[in-house]
Formats: structure tokens, sequence, C-alpha cells
């Protein structure tokens, strides 16, 4: 068994996709030389193929509005603990200018599905922070129209996130009432139609999750060329129907950041708030298994304690400057530098 799965690790190095049963047997080894070996490759390839810079992408959280009941997630509207904000547009674009100023190259609106945002509003910030600051812009507003992903698209949206939570179909219907993976999946091949470099992702540890169900979370990823994707722990939050259930584990969410840097070597890949939340070692880490991204949070502090997707999110009660003082720390501790520019994803959009 040793033998075999160090040769699918070392075979994946030189650009052999693995098998979904491959990648399940990965993640339930408990050989420690595997998982070391499987860490060092991730990492040599993440070198080579999107080289020693991490981008950072500056992230604002503009409303914890949202109409979908998600059973994990801190701002769902079944918990009548949050207090609600939404930031005026112009307030949102000003909260980039800091960012524009760092040098930061791209920009990312993030929110709860909030149609009080509508087309009108979002391309008037997608056009304002194109004018003003150049930068690139990400969208990660959740599941709207085709129109608005057309119409966001052609105001000059470069990125869009979604994440695709779980790929197992029954998990996912459990977990967001009303929805399915199948109208998911839908959106984000619509967002690749449209020209948007697409991320997905998915939460690791939920409940009745198995290590088949992430090993297909990998291949979607790869199988739909996706550009970008996020990984976290589930992180129970308060004030909702899985507060007491048990987090998931910084083992298997590196597990996962490796297995996709080698199954899609130019994937650009965060390492996430959420690794960070769960172990304050979780960044630089993740880093070094294969992610190549930091988003810094630039929500104004006073709306942060209510964009409380988990318990003990981190940034809450840190400023900017803080959060980018931690960045540069972790960034020389391991002898990484800053990316300049936007930072596009190198790969082809594909079929
Ligand atoms: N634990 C970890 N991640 C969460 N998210 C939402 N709620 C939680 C939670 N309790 C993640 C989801 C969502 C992203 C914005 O935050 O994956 O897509």
């Amino acid at each position: 068994m040793q033998s075999r799965l160090l040769k699918i690790i070392e075979e994946a190095e030189r650009g052999r996709p693995m098998t979904v049963e491959e990648m399940t047997d990965i993640f339930a080894t408990d050989d420690e030389d595997i998982r070391r070996t499987l860490f060092e490759v991730a990492d040599r390839v993440r070198h080579k193929s999107v080289g020693d810079a991490v981008y950072l992408r500056a992230l604002v959280e503009f409303s914890n509005h949202c109409r979908n009941n998600c059973s994990y997630c801190g701002i769902r509207p079944g918990n009548r603990q949050v207090k609600r904000y939404r930031m005026e547009p112009e307030e949102i674009v000003e909260a980039l200018a800091v960012a524009h100023r760092l040098n930061i190259g791209t920009a990312v609106l993030q929110s709860g599905e909030d149609l009080w945002y509508d087309t009108g509003k979002i391309v008037w910030m997608i056009r304002e922070i194109k004018e003003r600051y150049g930068m690139a812009v990400t969208l990660s507003l959740g599941e709207r129209s085709y129109e608005d992903y057309q119409a966001f698209r052609e105001a000059g949206a470069d990125r869009y996130l979604l994440r695709h939570e779980t790929s197992d179909s029954e998990l996912y219907a459990r977990l967001h009432p009303g929805m399915t993976l199948e109208r998911r999946l839908l959106c984000l091949r619509r967002l690749k139609e449209l020209g948007y470099q697409t991320g997905s992702g998915n939460m690791v540890g939920l409940q009745g999750q198995t290590y088949l169900s992430l090993a297909r979370d990998v291949e979607l990823v790869r199988d739909m060329r996706l550009e970008m994707a996020g990984i976290g722990p589930f992180i129970p939050a308060e004030g909702t129907p899985l507060s007491d259930a048990e987090c998931g584990t910084l083992d298997i969410v590196l597990r996962e950041v490796a297995l996709l840097r080698l199954n899609s070597p130019l994937l650009m890949i965060p390492a996430t708030t959420a690794v960070a939340t769960l172990d304050s070692e979780g960044r630089q880490q993740a880093l070094q298994c294969g992610a190549n991204i930091l988003m810094p949070n630039f929500t104004p502090l006073r709306y942060r304690e209510s964009y409380r997707l988990y318990a003990g999110k981190i940034c809450i009660n840190e400023g900017t400057e803080q959060g980018i003082e931690a960045i540069s720390g972790i960034l020389s501790s391991i002898n990484r530098s800053v990316g300049k520019g936007p930072g596009h994803s190198l790969q082809t959009p594909g079929p």
C-alpha cells in the first residue's frame, strides 16, 4: 500500500491525474511518510507551476443579508442573533481605496445572497472600482440570473467565486434547504461560459461527508477546469442547527489543498480565513502544501462582527493594517514574495 501510494504521488508530479479511488486512499491513509511526501510534492508542483509569489485579494464583505438558510452558516436568516447590515455602494468602493494604495491588484466583493443589490448597483460598483483603482474585480454574490452574470461580466468583472460546498448531492440538499447541487453546477458552467475566471471549493469535515466525496470535490474542480478553489474546515457557528457539531481537521484540509495542486497544477488556491481560524499556523501550512493566495479583509471594522460565518472567525477585532502586517510576517517566514499586478489565472479557459 505504502509504495503504491508513493508511486501515485510521484506520477502525479509528472502530470498523471489521479483517479477518485487513488485520492480516496490518500485521504484515508495514516502513514506519515505518505502524508509528508504528498505535502512536499505539492509544494514543489506549486513552485514549478505558479511560482513563489503569493497574490493578495482585498476582501470586502458588504452585506450579511441572505435569502438562503444554509444550516451551517452563521448569517443564515434563521439566526436571529445577527445584527444585519448593508453597506452603501459608495462606501464599498471607498473601502477599497486603502487596498489600492497598498498595491493590491484585486478587489473581492462578497455578500450573502442579497437582491437589494440589483443589477444596476453591482454594475455601478464594478465600473467605479475599475475606473478609480484599475483593480481586477472578483464577485462572490451567490446564485444570480444568467442576465446578471452577463451584465456584471460586460461591466468588467474578471472573476467569480461560487463554492459548490460539497459534491455529494444528497448532503448538499440536506445542508441547503430548497437548493440543489445541480443548480449550483449550472451557475458555475454559465460563469465559465461567460469568460469569468471561475472559482469553487468546498468545506471539509461536514457530518456525513466521506473521503470518497472529498476526492470527488477535487475531481470536480479538475474536470470543470475551474481557475480557483477555496477549501476550509467546517467550523460550527453559534445560533445555527449545527452549532454543536464537530469541526473539520486541518490535516484533511491540507491533504485536499495538496491533491488540488497535484491534479490542477495552475489552480489559484487561497490559504483561507477558516484555516487560520482553526489553527494559528494554518495559513503558513496551506501555503506550503499548494496554496498561493491570501485574502486580507478590508471590511470596515464596525461590520466585521456581524459577518461571522462561524465561531471564532479571525480578523474581527483586527484592523486592516494589522492584517497586512500579519501577512507580511507569514510570507517572510516562509520565503515567499507578494505577487505584483492583478494575479490572473495562468490557465487557458479550455473547451
Ligand atoms: N464553517 C466553515 N465555512 C463556512 N462557510 C459558511 N459557513 C461556514 C462554517 N460554519 C463558508 C462557505 C461559504 C463561504 C463564504 O464560507 O463555504 O461558501
